[in-house]
């Protein structure tokens, strides 16, 4: 069993991607860690203080061949979709919505459905390594709270939001806010919950201001929860511009794109998570870039409900920040490595093209592809970033949040021949070939909220 690292000083070899594009990889660092788990320094063997460092009595050091990683940081994440996850994959969106998750949500008016399913949905995140999730929960007050209660008492950071969903036209009867002013007040009354829920005071969890997309809602509950963002200052999360139908529909019903519309409605401010944005102008992107809003990138989702692959090299370059999503269960898998690989897949099909039938110079959109360093970047201090919460690098004033991986794990799928390769070649091996067997122990804010058998 790993200890909790709070009060401890750790020798590890440790990898993180602090900026995007480089990463640094440094063996036998030094971390110190103080009582409530933040990093209070980070040491390589040749700085002065490493000697005096080391002479502790709360020394914890890892094997060979295990590796400290900073925890992922998972931007969108349907809660209520887990029993979902790897299937229903075969119809558009608009369909998907109404035909299985819709059903599947409304069954949260169940408070023991939702214990038994969350539960193991964040025990199995944090089996991930998923340190700091951003959750979309259903409609219900009660089983909203749960999953509150369970990220608290398994130590995941958890940002959570009772999904408001109020439009008649889009929404099925039997789930629905019962009209604007429901959604407002469940809205409201779930945002007091978190913020005084006993046991926050570090504020683990926090709450999210969540109108579910653009059809799912009123002009009324939109512009509602816009001043509600205002007053609180909290979150924000919705989808944006994600799939054909859904970016016409938009157009359709209000003129505007997703992100002049959620701008008008006060709902693109600098903590607002933008789920996909695939079909994002460079107007719109310029619009996202100036309120410092973000966008969580569903790669894998995006195969199967988007028409198209996220510009995510033109997002870079405009300076909007990005981190990645699983959109569970949009993307049927639970794991950040997956949409590391996703994210790097995506880009390079959209850089070469996919059409045979094209020449080559045709094909694709040149300079799109992203490296393994800069995917490794989104899934950590890129998401927090977004987030604006210190974590997903080490440094002083930073929480420990973090994953040791093993690359020795027999169940596992990498191997690694330090003759041949070098410590970058042992980061990019894990990046592509790790698995949640790889995941020996995750921390959050230095307590060890899981330790593999
Ligand atoms: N748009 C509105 N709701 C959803 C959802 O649950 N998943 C995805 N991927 N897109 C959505
Ligand atoms: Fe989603």
């Amino acid at each position: 069993m790993m200890d909790d690292l709070k009060g401890k000083t750790l020798q590890t070899t440790l990898m993180h991607a602090p900026e995007l594009g480089s990463v640094e990889i440094i063996k036998d660092a030094l971390i110190t860690i103080d009582h409530d788990g933040t990093i209070s320094s980070v040491l390589k063997p040749s700085d002065p203080y490493y000697e005096t460092a080391l002479a502790t009595d709360n020394l914890v050091k890892t094997a060979k061949r295990q590796y400290l990683l900073p925890g992922f940081v998972d931007l969108h994440i349907h809660a209520p979709q887990w029993p979902q996850l790897g299937k229903a994959l075969d119809v558009p969106l608009e369909v998907w919505l109404q035909k299985h998750t819709f059903p599947l949500e409304a069954r949260y008016k169940d408070n023991v459905f939702a214990e038994r399913i969350y539960g193991d949905l964040v025990s199995s995140l944090l089996a991930h390594g998923t340190t700091s999730a951003v959750y979309f929960a259903t409609i219900h007050q009660d089983a909203t709270r749960t999953l509150a209660d369970i990220c608290l008492n398994l130590g995941q950071r958890a940002f959570i939001g009772k999904v408001a969903m109020d439009n008649e036209d889009q929404c099925p009867d039997f789930y629905r806010d019962a009209d604007a002013a429901a959604a407002l007040d469940g809205t409201r009354a779930f945002v007091d919950y978190v913020l005084s829920m006993p046991g926050n005071d570090a504020g683990l969890i926090r709450p999210v201001i969540t109108p579910r997309f653009i059809p799912s809602c009123t002009d009324a509950v939109l512009s509602g929860l816009g001043q509600m963002a205002a007053d609180y200052g909290c979150h924000v999360q919705t989808h944006c511009s994600e799939s054909d139908w859904e970016h016409a529909y938009v157009l359709e019903r209000t003129g505007k794109t997703d992100t002049e519309a959620l701008d008008n409605f006060g709902l693109l401010g600098r903590h607002t998570v933008l789920a996909h944005s695939n079909f994002l102008s460079d107007d719109a992107m310029d619009l996202i870039h100036s309120r410092g809003s973000g966008v969580a990138h569903c790669p894998l989702s995006n195969v199967y409900f988007s028409n198209a692959v996220f510009p995510l090299r033109r997002a870079l370059e405009k300076s909007v920040r990005v981190g990645l999503g699983t959109d569970i269960s949009g993307g049927p898998s639970a794991s950040m490595l997956d949409s590391c690989r996703h994210a790097i897949s995506a880009s390079r099909n959209l850089e070469e093209g996919v059409d045979p039938s094209q020449s080559g110079d045709q094909r694709g959109t040149s300079d799109s592809r992203i490296s393994f360093r800069e995917a490794f970047h989104l899934a950590t201090a890129g998401g927090a970033d977004v987030l604006d919460i210190p974590v997903g690098r080490f440094a002083k004033g930073c929480k420990l949040d973090a994953i040791l991986v093993d690359a020795d794990n027999q169940a596992a799928s990498i191997s690694i021949d330090e003759t041949m390769d070098s410590q970058d070649d042992i980061l990019q091996k894990i990046i592509n070939g790790a698995t949640r067997a790889n995941i020996s122990t995750t921390w959050v804010a230095g307590r060890t909220v899981h330790q593999q058998a």
